[in-house]
């Protein structure tokens, strides 16, 4: 019953032949997806810009190439995401609509979208990140939450649960692997929706770490929390980025300490009983996001860009093999 996944990047583009560029197939890629995980999260595939470009017309073509690879596969897939204030297309961020009519968008799109995929996701991303670092919501970016009111929120995890009965609903956030004030938010959010009978069945913490910062030592203690809510809890983007050195390539001090941050996070997971999801942002540096947004830091992922496999595999390969 344990999940061990990764994000598909690219969007399928490395697994069929007939893409264009700058995403190529990739047949390294593709070998190593199929083999090494028994869950997938599509990148980006499925949030609103790609899956959604304009008010009329939706594009499915790359989530179903990597739903089917997957099925292929017998890997479970994790659906990412329906409520964010990100990566929105510019029809919805700058189109100019009454609430009642975004209402219906958010209701038309969760329907629409769980509705296709539905029996074939497995937990779904239904909000994402809808709390600031101070555990207050995102009012001002979160489009839903500024124009709708929080409340909206609820609605959202009402409809997807409607769309598909069998799919777990998760809360996603980074920064929130600790307990602090931005995870406190959740857990307060969570028990308010519980008690009013909200279909919410899961807290997921992402885990974009960073070895300038440590490890979040009291993940553990923060996911069994949520845990006794009675909630399933995951881990859903792991990723240790670190300062590369002049040459570029990290050293042999620094991946040894990556692979001690990919453990402890795994192991922290592994000790929460309903924690059953753990999932790495990309195993590969060749398709890592993490070098575009932060200058300097890099070799965030478990294998070279060349798919050599760094301490960080081994270490989450021995662990689940004692597990
Ligand atoms: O698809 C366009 C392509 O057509 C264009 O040529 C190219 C040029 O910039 O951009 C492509 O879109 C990029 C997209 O990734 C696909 O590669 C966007 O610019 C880029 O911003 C986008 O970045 C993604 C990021 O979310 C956006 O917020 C990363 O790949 C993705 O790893 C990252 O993932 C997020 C999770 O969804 C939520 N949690 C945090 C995590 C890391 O930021």
């Amino acid at each position: 019953g344990f999940h061990v996944g990764t994000a598909v990047a690219g969007g399928g583009h490395h697994l069929e032949q007939d893409y264009p560029d700058p995403f190529t197939f990739d047949k390294k890629y593709r070998k190593i997806l199929g083999k090494q995980f028994n869950s997938v999260s599509p990148e980006n595939q499925m949030k609103w810009d790609f899956i959604h470009p304009e008010r009329d017309r939706y594009r499915f073509e790359e989530t179903d190439a990597i739903i089917d690879f997957a099925e292929r596969h017998r890997q479970v897939v994790r659906g990412h995401t329906l409520l964010w204030h990100s990566q929105n297309p510019e029809w919805l961020e700058e189109g100019d609509f009454t609430a009642d009519e975004l209402r219906e968008i958010l209701r038309d799109h969760i329907t629409t979208v769980v509705g296709r995929y539905a029996g074939r996701i497995q937990q779904w991303d239904v909000a994402n990140e809808i709390f600031d670092e101070e555990g207050q919501l995102r009012t001002r970016e979160n489009i839903w939450i500024r124009e709708l009111g929080p409340g909206i929120v609820a609605d959202a995890f009402r409809w997807a649960h409607e769309a598909d009965p069998e799919a777990k609903l998760f809360f996603n956030d980074y920064n929130v692997e600790s307990v602090n004030a931005k995870s406190d938010a959740y857990y307060a959010l969570v028990q308010e929706l519980l008690a009013e009978g909200v279909p919410v069945h899961g807290f997921a913490v992402q885990g974009h770490l960073s070895t300038r910062y440590g490890f979040p030592g009291d993940l553990e203690r923060n996911l069994q929390r949520f845990d006794e809510l009675g909630l399933e809890t995951a881990v859903t983007e792991l990723d240790v980025r670190m300062d590369l050195p002049a040459s570029g390539r990290p050293t042999k001090a620094q991946l040894v300490q990556q692979a001690e941050y990919y453990d402890r996070a795994l192991s922290a997971c592994l000790a929460v009983e309903g924690c059953n999801s753990f999932t790495i942002w990309g195993f590969t540096d060749k398709y890592s996001w993490v070098p575009t947004f932060f200058e300097g830091e890099g070799s965030a992922t478990v294998m070279t860009e060349n798919f050599v496999r760094k301490p960080a595999f081994f270490a989450l390969r021995d662990t689940l093999r004692e597990a």
